[in-house]
């Protein structure tokens, strides 16, 4: 119906082409408030009628909810796959790997086993191997680094932007060797990194740049998806994501059809012909039930995402006041599509027990930094080394965001938050004398 919006002659003079894209914009900006306004009364309404009980605890994350809503859509796709005994790279993998593709506002998408595997499979096609060094952020979930070492070359850790959480570009800079293949920027907690700058150093430099868009799956970047930046973005379905399968799940995003051919070689033990391996490759594949999952709720993804920078919204009005407590920052060039909304507290871990004994679940994202993790200890990194990324691990604190709290939920939580770090700031204020 949008798509009728948009001259199809392609005649028409400049400025009408224009105005024509800035309602098409409109448009599909009213439309996803409508269809978000529609799922959170779907959601109330599922609440009133007790198919969705409220617990006494807020759970950090609750996909019951979700499932609830959608739960004749993903029981039809589901009995679908059933009814075809189809379940490898079959037609749901193949038409996900279009939609996928179309919404990253790229020509191509690989369905692989993980977030992880998309990360591993991107840098063996981009030919990263041993001796070879790969630049990665400190502060992330232990994937981004760990597939490095996997193909033998070695992760090398910078620090973080302290507002943005993403990876410091000026590090990166002076981070790179000889040896440098590739940099890995994670859009983490659901926004971007500074793309512009690294495509930039990347291009300079003759290295691979690979977006760990886990965590960002529907953000922005310059008006564009973000996904769509640098050579590869690696996607992960993992069941708690914003757009999460009953399953593991991954894909990986690329412009070229050489790279998908490569990277369709690499998931299935090095053949496009069947039995006859013309490079060293392995298993990773996604399944059509898990696709046809992601079929169901692909639609939705805008709205939930709309949804949860709502919250955020709330969240940021409610404890914008509170002193010592830093709420998440939006750059003004990009969106936040929340998959986490982390604040960060003075005494953290006793600020979490408080919430805990007043029935609100929360989640640290990530307690250790990477270059501190024990399977790096032989790298030579010491505390201090990264102190941005070894304060934001003492600090973070992950409030639920799902699209399936009520606001009434959002209220309490930031009410217990308030409490909490008000006890704990008195407790650090130094006794006068
Ligand atoms: C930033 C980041 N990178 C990579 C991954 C790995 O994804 P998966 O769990 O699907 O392997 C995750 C997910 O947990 C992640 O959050």
């Amino acid at each position: 119906m949008l798509h009728s919006l948009v001259p199809r002659t392609g005649h028409e003079p400049e400025d009408w082409k224009v105005k024509c894209i800035s309602i098409r914009k409109r448009a599909h900006s009213f439309y996803k408030r409508l269809a978000a306004f529609e799922y959170r009364y779907l959601i109330l309404e599922l609440n009133l009628m007790g198919k969705n009980p409220k617990g006494a605890v807020i759970p950090v994350l609750n996909l019951k909810g979700q499932y609830q809503a959608l739960q004749d859509e993903i029981q039809l796709a589901i009995q679908k796959v059933l009814s075809t005994q189809s379940f490898i790279l079959g037609e749901n993998v193949a038409a996900l790997e279009e939609e996928i593709a179309q919404y990253c506002g790229v020509a191509y998408g690989v369905g692989v086993a993980s977030g992880t595997d998309a990360l591993l499979l991107a840098l063996k096609a981009a030919g990263v191997g041993p001796g070879d060094e790969v630049i990665v952020p400190a502060f992330s979930f232990v994937a981004t680094a760990d597939v490095v070492g996997l193909l033998g070359a070695v992760p090398v850790f910078v620090d973080i932007d302290p507002a943005s959480y993403t990876i410091d570009v000026s590090q990166v800079k002076a981070s790179i060797t000889p040896n440098t293949r590739a940099v890995i920027p994670v859009h983490l907690y659901g926004q971007p990194a500074n793309m512009a700058e690294l495509l930039t150093i990347c291009e300079e430099h003759g290295l691979t740049l690979i977006g760990d868009t886990a965590q960002a799956l529907g953000a922005d970047y310059h008006e564009s998806p973000v996904c769509s930046f640098g050579d590869f973005g690696c996607i992960s379905f993992f069941p708690s994501k914003n757009l999460g399968a009953y399953g593991d799940g991954g894909m990986i995003v690329v412009k070229q059809k050489e790279q998908a051919d490569l990277l369709k070689k690499l998931r299935s033990h090095g053949s496009s012909v069947k039995y006859c391996s013309e490079i060293q490759g392995w298993n990773s594949r996604l399944d059509e039930i898990q696709a046809a999952i992601l079929r169901v709720k692909l639609p939705y993804l805008d709205q939930w995402n709309l949804i949860r920078a709502e919250h955020a919204a709330m969240y940021n009005q409610i404890l914008g006041d509170v002193d010592g407590l830093i709420i998440p920052k939006t750059m003004s060039d990009r969106t936040h599509v929340f998959h986490q909304y982390t604040v960060r507290v003075p005494n953290r871990d006793a600020v979490r027990a408080m919430m805990l004994e007043s029935g609100i679940e929360t989640a640290v994202h990530y307690p250790i930094p990477l270059h501190l993790q024990p399977m790096y200890r032989s790298l030579g990194y010491r505390r201090g080394d990264l102190p941005v990324a070894e304060k934001a691990a003492e600090e973070v604190l992950s409030l639920p965001v799902y699209p399936e709290l009520e606001d009434s939920q959002i209220e309490r939580i930031s009410l217990a938050l308030r409490a909490a770090v008000e006890s704990q700031v008195e407790v650090l204020l130094p006794i006068e004398a």
